[in-house]
């Protein structure tokens, strides 16, 4: 077993997609547990998650273990055909472990505890914590490990906690010890000569705590590291004991969505299949298509380009936005089938029935407050229909690989994101976002790509901004080029080394001698809201005074200012590189244009505006994210899965419309 594809292939039925949601029964009283189930095969349901939270009722005391009602539940889930993704519960526990094991408590840069009270109040560096979730998840596994309805393991919950405290120190001088051997080794790569930092014993190495002034930034960057680490260590001691019993099963974490704690990239390489956590706020529906878009991209690119699963999305409104609008009606359809489009196989809600009580009683269910007669239901049933015509077209299908590379690594962000920093408004995470929506605004097939990664299937690779580049990714992307690959090169890329020390020069030699630079003079960084003149178009955020290379080509300059004159973007041979950042117009045009050079066509031309176009498996999915009518053409004629009807080379789609099109002869 390597994923989901078991699980879209029942033995003898045809491929389905995975429809359902966290269910928490253990809110309601027992007598609502069969209508849930019996709502559920009405919603086309086929799996839920249970158990995500309850801890406290699986071991109310230390030691104790109450498995009857969960016994219970995964009975009536077999009798009702749906499957069940079980979760340990050890992203919160229960209060007992607090007041017995305070130690297991995090502690935050100034020391101060997180209380239990809320949830994910564990450190993952606690001895007691790991003992205890070990000791809970083994014998859930070993209970359920053989019970049918079980499908998947779910481990933990959105891991996401930082530690400071004393046991954080303790692990952190053992990662620092792996990673270095020596203190002086320790010494030499945090550069412990600047401002008297030299360490004379390990234990008087700690985590990044409060201090008078700016922090060391490598040993901040070693931080978020060993931080991401431990949290994952955490994730596969579960993973390992889960898969002990049952070899069979897939087991995942729900990744946050593109959150900056964890390596994406090194947790989806331990997970049987990859899940992520999608919440785009409806208020605004075509920023939020974006983000489910490149969110959508991202875990397929981490998932190796297999199908992967929506963990969690909301069927309405969240509770956690200032403002929180409910999505409005066939939004919640849209984003579900535009996941569908751009890879996955699973699209699960947190979550199924709307709570009464708690933190959460705002937030919507696939089941919300109004009842099996309310719109909320309605269209959880609609969104359930169109999976199931769909599961048996689409499920294990893929994407056409190629297109378009967005490269992007955790550790140059965290490197970047450092309080002495010649710009605080600069954020790679916001800057990636920025290129990849201009790629996805401009129809272009599109994923992202660790610069690591064997980037020659992609006739076009950007990199928006990797301020810290490994001699392994320079060599991978002068490798890529000198193939014939195609390069676009954001600025400020390529000037620290692992160490977050300063490549000589500003920027490593060999990247400059690829993008025809032969010295960045000085960065520029530029304030909120100013623009700069580069002749075409303005840039923002950034500029540089940079000195071209003999043989580099100015295709703009900058006009007026202090950088009157200086090229502001360059093209040498494959590669061109842009020193600020173009508005979105300008970049959209800019990146298409190196697209086409490169011969990456938008998936389907002259589409209008707001309408994305996604292929997948053969099929042809269009996706309206407005309000207003719009007509489609289509060359050729082609069958609408979702309603069945034949599109004969052009089409309407309404109001967060969607068709998904089969060609035919
Ligand atoms: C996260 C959590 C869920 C729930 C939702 C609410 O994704 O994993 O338990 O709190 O947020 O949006």
């Amino acid at each position: 077993m390597t994923g989901l594809d078991d699980l879209t292939r029942p033995p003898g039925r045809p491929p389905r997609l995975l429809y359902g949601a966290d269910w928490n029964p253990e809110q309601w009283p027992e007598d609502t547990w069969t209508e849930d189930l019996r709502l559920m095969r009405r919603a086309g349901v086929t799996t839920v998650t249970l158990g995500v939270f309850s801890w406290a009722r699986l071991e109310p005391e230390p030691g104790a273990r109450e498995f009857g009602w969960l016994d219970r539940l995964m009975d009536l889930a077999r009798d009702h055909g749906i499957g069940v993704v079980l979760a340990t519960p050890t992203a919160s526990p229960p209060p007992w472990l607090g007041r017995l094991h305070p130690e297991t408590l995090p502690r935050d840069e100034d020391g101060r505890t997180e209380w239990w009270g809320s949830r994910q109040h564990f450190s993952h560096s606690s001895e007691a914590y790991r003992r205890h979730a070990a000791a809970i998840t083994e014998d859930l596994a070993a209970r359920y490990a053989r019970h049918p309805a079980l499908v998947m393991w779910h481990i933990n919950n959105e891991y996401c906690t930082y530690d400071w405290g004393d046991e954080a120190a303790r692990t952190f001088r053992t990662w620092l010890q792996d990673r270095y051997g020596t203190l002086d080794a320790l010494n030499t790569a945090w550069g412990g000569d600047f401002w008297s930092q030299r360490y004379a014993d390990w234990d008087e190495v700690l985590p990044p705590r409060r201090a008078h002034y700016l922090r060391n930034p490598a040993h901040v960057l070693d931080f978020r590291r060993y931080t991401s680490d431990m949290l994952l260590d955490c994730y596969r001691a579960e993973r390992d004991i889960v898969r002990a019993h049952t070899p069979h099963l897939p087991v995942t974490t729900n990744l946050m969505p593109f959150w900056s704690g964890q390596d994406g990239w090194a947790w989806a390489a331990e997970q049987d299949l990859v899940s992520v956590d999608v919440y785009p706020d409806p208020a605004a529906p075509r920023a939020g298509a974006h983000e489910n878009a490149f969110l959508a991209d991202l875990t397929r690119a981490e998932a190796g380009g297999r199908p992967w699963m929506v963990m969690e999305q909301a069927a309405g409104a969240v509770n956690w936005r200032p403002v929180n609008r409910p999505k409005p009606e066939g939004l919640n359809r849209l984003r579900t089938l535009q996941a569908v489009a751009r890879g996955a196989d699973a699209v699960h809600f947190f979550q199924w029935r709307a709570s009464r009580q708690g933190a959460e009683k705002f937030h919507s269910g696939m089941l919300g407050h109004s009842g099996p007669r309310g719109r909320g239901f309605r269209e959880s049933v609609r969104v359930g229909a169109d999976l199931a015509r769909l599961g048996p077209r689409v499920a294990g299908s893929r994407l056409p690989a190629g297109g378009v590379a967005v490269l992007h690594d955790w550790d140059s962000w965290w490197a970047q994101r450092h309080e002495g920093a010649l710009s605080d408004r600069l954020d790679q995470g916001e800057l990636v976002r920025t290129w990849h929506r201009a790629l996805w605004e401009a129809g272009l097939p599109t994923t992202l790509a660790h610069p690591h990664h064997d980037l020659t299937a992609h006739p076009l690779v950007v990199v928006p901004h990797l301020y810290l580049l490994d001699d392994t990714a320079l060599d991978n992307l002068r490798r890529y080029a000198a193939g014939g690959g195609r390069l676009v090169c954001g600025f400020f890329t390529g000037v620290a080394d692992p160490d977050d020390r300063i490549r000589p020069g500003g920027m490593d030699a060999r990247l400059r001698a690829l993008l025809g630079i032969d010295r960045v003079d000085e960065w520029w960084p530029l304030e909120t809201g100013d623009r700069v003149d580069c002749g075409a178009f303005h840039g923002t955020l950034w500029s540089e005074e940079l000195v071209p290379a003999p043989g580099a080509e100015i295709l703009a300059t900058y006009r007026g200012g202090e950088l009157d004159g200086r090229p502001a973007v360059l093209r040498h041979g494959p590669t061109r590189y842009l020193s600020t950042l173009p508005e979105p117009a300008a970049l959209r045009a800019l990146l298409a244009e190196a697209a086409a050079e490169a011969g990456v066509r938008p998936v389907l031309a002259g589409l209008p505006d707001g309408v994305e176009a996604v292929r997948r498996g053969g099929l042809l999915f269009l996706l309206h994210h407005g309000r207003e009518p719009v007509s489609v053409t289509v060359p050729g004629r082609h069958r609408d899965l979702l309603t069945g009807a034949t599109v004969d080379s052009a089409l309407t789609l309404d109001r967060f419309g969607a068709a998904v099109l089969e060609e035919q002869p």
